[in-house]
């Protein structure tokens, strides 16, 4: 297939682009590179031995969206797209909800009018568990409610609304939701990797950060959890899985007649933040000085993933470790202390 992705720039695209290309897919890339560098085309290049072509467009600008599909289906054509544009932090949601909204529903809705105007009927999203709110029940399945926290997480929520609404009015798309737990590692060369534009707001960049010497100390945001240690427990999955799973859902897209699915992303384990430094540590051979701080507003104590329905339907699982993904990710932060060259 020839997919375009979008936000391919960024770390789970740059990922899922290398992974498409490797399984024999075409790709075109459209990034409006606010948060990735372009010098990650460069080693997605260099890694994949191809020239990917790239867009570079503000998605949110619907007459250069459509103008970009059309043309694409003037030429090889497009068969789907992978959409992973879109702001993510969610502190930074709270401060400035409005751009938040604008950007990430925008951008999906003109991805979506551009794709119908063009011919194109499969999608497949990047959500995140982060819609599955604050359920009591800690493993997260797919039947689950959605509800949000925070206006980051009010995005994926609408945005799964807008594609269902969408796949009833319109039963010829094959629309994909796939709900990430929470992203880390690198891929295995180390020439790509997670490079988060200012102060890092997830636990790993946080703390590869700490360890290649670019940060004093990790603040553990709380350690009064009804959990194992007191720290908050997360699903964390490797990049490389993640992305795998994007070819999966993609190709198994292709097969069935439901017009709108969703599966969860994760390894079906919780580990705390202090059994993630720990791992990291023996890993890298880095100590991680920490402190233990207030709890951050809007946390959870805990939440994993059941990853039961991706393994059923799409033959997908989650198969690197805890000492992969550290591994990787250290591999990538100590050969790029300061992320992608500028
Ligand atoms: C993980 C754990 C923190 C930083 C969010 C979004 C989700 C996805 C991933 C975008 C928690 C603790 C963290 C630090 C810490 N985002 N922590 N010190 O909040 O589970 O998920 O990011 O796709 O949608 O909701 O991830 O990495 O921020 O936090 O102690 O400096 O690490 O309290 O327990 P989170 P996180």
């Amino acid at each position: 297939m020839r997919v375009l992705v979008t936000g391919g720039a960024g770390y789970i695209g740059s990922h899922t682009v290398l992974q498409l290309l490797g399984a024999g897919h075409s790709v075109v890339i459209a990034d409006d590179f606010s948060n990735a560098k372009p010098s990650v085309i460069g080693r997605l290049e260099e890694l994949a031995g191809v020239s990917i072509p790239v867009h570079r467009v503000d998605l949110s600008d619907y007459p250069a969206t459509a103008e970009l599909i059309a043309a694409e289906q003037q030429g090889e054509g497009i068969d789907a797209v992978i959409h992973f544009a879109g702001f993510k932090a969610v502190g930074e949601s709270v401060d400035k909800p409005l751009d938040y909204y604008r950007n990430n529903l925008d951008t999906t809705l003109s991805v979506l009018e551009a794709m119908r105007a063009g011919g194109v009927r499969t999608f497949v999203f990047s959500s995140s568990a982060t819609v599955y709110g604050e359920n009591p029940v800690c493993e997260r399945t797919e039947d689950m409610p959605t509800s949000a926290t925070n206006p980051y997480g009010w995005t994926k929520v609408m945005i799964e609304q807008i594609l269902r609404d969408l796949a009833v009015a319109d039963d010829s798309w094959r629309i994909g939701v796939l709900r990430y737990f929470n992203p880390v590692g690198a891929h295995p060369s180390g020439r790509i990797g997670e490079d988060p534009s200012g102060f890092p707001n997830n636990l790993m960049p946080f703390v590869t950060q700490v360890a290649v010497g670019r940060r004093q100390e990790l603040s553990v945001f709380g350690d009064d959890y009804d959990t194992v240690d007191g720290t908050g427990v997360r699903d964390y999955i490797h990049v490389e899985d993640l992305a795998a799973g994007h070819i999966a859902a993609l190709e198994r897209l292709g097969q069935i007649d439901a017009p709108w699915s969703v599966w969860n992303l994760g390894t079906g384990s919780g580990v705390s933040v202090l059994q993630m430094v720990a791992a990291f540590a023996a890993a890298s051979g880095r100590e991680i000085p920490y402190r233990i701080a207030p709890r951050r507003p809007g946390d959870l104590a805990a939440n994993w993933a059941d990853p039961a329905k991706a393994h059923r339907e799409l033959g997908w699982r989650a198969t690197r470790t805890l000492d992969d993904m550290c591994a990787d990710s250290w591999r990538w932060q100590s050969q790029n202390p300061d992320g992608y060259p500028d």
